[in-house]
């Protein structure tokens, strides 16, 4: 059996999962669920990021002892992951005991590619990383994403030489060794990769108490993105059991703004430790909110936990696994979010389910309890690339054709004219076709999918559902 890995940025927990949390794992558990369907073995990696400043600041602000702030919030994270629909087969934090124990063997592996030395840099927190003079002065000392100005900070750190590694890491890229997606991204990291300096994998205790400390350096702690990253083979218990079933991932999600460091540092502690790279890093884009990156100060922040309740697990996954390219920025309005639910997702699939099913009933015909999926490669290729929306898109046109098919073959003519065995054979065509489509659909709306084929995988009579399957919201 083919054995897969997929994982998802770990999230900080300053704060409780926003919308944007929410894309990573919708794209993980997708493609979790596709090759699962194909019949791989799969383990999905979910966690939290739970040290360094901003999280440690955060907690005393609220006067609530770190350990608590930080368990209290990375079980929202879990709630929040459950409540989407995902199912992953391992949760890490960073605090977790067995990660910290496995992190210090880490860095005792890549002592030879590790030198102190003291630096002077501009600092971003909210970034929890440094940037180089060049980027200080084009962003005129304050920091794009956070809207805040860079600290100057000279302090010893410790330093990974990345210079170690930046031709494998260049032709581990260019070759798609390491496949970067999409294809402009990857050229944006292959112009970074050349003037990328050492970084800095440690700062002064005095600077960072809340975090792992260095091993055989008491004054010294990890720098956090050192930490989060290692969760991705420490949760599979390198270095003391053997990763080589799962690892290297076959994909590893994250979003446009952290995959210089999973294109950059990532691989040069694996290529450190004589591990393999993974074998895809997916980009994807933002959500913004009616235009806008979501922020506190603009009050356009979205609660993704009251989209879910207002509107359901199924829309909610359709919305942003559709309506969201997968790796470019994607649009969300509550006015968007609606037409789309009524137009597509109740109109089109769940008006089709109950017609059809409600056309059965009438002929009294059973459900197709033996139904085998046909194998579609255009699907299964778009998939295999991770193009996630367009996939979406290619099966929901098999469910508009399916509609088409109706309307043109005009299924009520033939009862009204009796014509009741090609009645029946062209239902139980109809049927297949939906149960194909139904199929295709499966990784994204699980819950949605398992409802219909409730009702035509069955040996029983086709009962159209009691209720609507989405049910037209009075908002819109
Ligand atoms: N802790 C780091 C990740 C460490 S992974 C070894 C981090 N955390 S985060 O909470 O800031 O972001 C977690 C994930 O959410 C990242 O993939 C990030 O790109 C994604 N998103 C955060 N805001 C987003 C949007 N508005 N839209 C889509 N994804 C966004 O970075």
């Amino acid at each position: 059996m083919q054995k897969t890995y997929i994982t998802t940025a770990i999230p900080y927990v300053n704060g409780t999962p926003h919308l944007g949390h929410a894309i990573d794992y919708l794209l993980a558990d997708t493609y979790a669920r596709y090759r699962t369907q194909q019949g791989d073995e799969v383990r999905l990696q979910v966690g939290t990021d739970e040290h360094g400043n901003k999280i440690f600041k955060k907690a005393k602000e609220l006067n609530i002892p770190v350990e608590d702030y930080v368990s209290e919030n990375s079980k929202k994270f879990q709630q929040f992951i459950t409540k989407l629909g995902v199912e992953p087969t391992d949760f890490i934090r960073t605090t977790d005991q067995d990660h910290e124990r496995r992190l210090q063997e880490i860095w005792h592996r890549l002592e030879d590619h590790i030198y102190k030395d003291s630096y002077e840099g501009w600092y971003c927190e909210g970034c929890e990383g440094f940037v180089t003079q060049k980027e200080y002065d084009e962003n005129d000392g304050i920091c794009p994403d956070h809207k805040k100005p860079y600290e100057k900070i000279s302090e010893e750190n410790y330093y990974l030489r990345i210079a170690d590694f930046k031709d494998k890491i260049k032709t581990a890229i260019e070759t798609d060794e390491m496949k970067i997606l999409p294809d402009f991204r990857k050229k944006e990291i292959l112009k970074l990769l050349e003037d990328s300096p050492d970084v800095s994998i440690s700062r002064p205790r005095e600077h960072l108490t809340w975090g792992i400390p260095v091993p055989g350096d008491e004054n010294q702690v990890m720098y956090v993105w050192m930490d989060a990253l290692a969760n991705y083979i420490t949760v599979l218990g390198y270095p003391e059991q053997d990763i080589s079933d799962f690892w290297p991932a076959n994909v590893q999600i994250v979003g446009k703004d952290i995959l210089r460091f999973h294109a950059i540092i990532w691989p040069a502690m694996l290529l450190g430790l004589g591990l393999p790279l993974p074998k895809t890093l997916l980009s994807h884009g933002f959500v913004l909110v009616d235009g806008a990156k979501m922020s506190k100060s603009i009050g356009n922040v979205v609660d993704p936990l009251d989209v879910l309740s207002r509107h359901g697990l199924s829309a909610f996954r359709y919305y942003f696994l559709r309506h969201a390219d997968t790796f470019l920025d994607s649009d969300y309005t509550d006015e968007k979010f609606e037409e789309a639910y009524n137009n597509e997702l109740a109109n089109d699939f769940g008006n089709l389910v109950q017609r059809l099913a409600t056309m059965c009933k009438k002929q009294n015909l059973n459900g197709l309890a033996d139904f085998c999926p046909s194998i579609d490669e255009e699907y299964n290729n778009l998939m295999d690339n991770f193009c996630f929306s367009r996939a979406f898109d290619y099966a929901w046109a098999k469910i508009q054709a399916i509609n088409k098919r109706i309307d043109d073959t005009k299924p009520w003519a033939l009862a009204k004219e009796g014509k009741n065995e090609e009645l029946k054979s062209l239902l139980e065509s109809l049927v297949s076709d939906l149960m194909n489509a139904n199929y295709l659909l499966k990784p994204f709306l699980p819950e949605a999918s398992e409802k219909v084929e409730a009702v035509f995988k069955s040996s029983d009579q086709i009962i159209p559902p009691l209720a609507p399957l989405f049910p037209k919201l009075r908002s819109a």
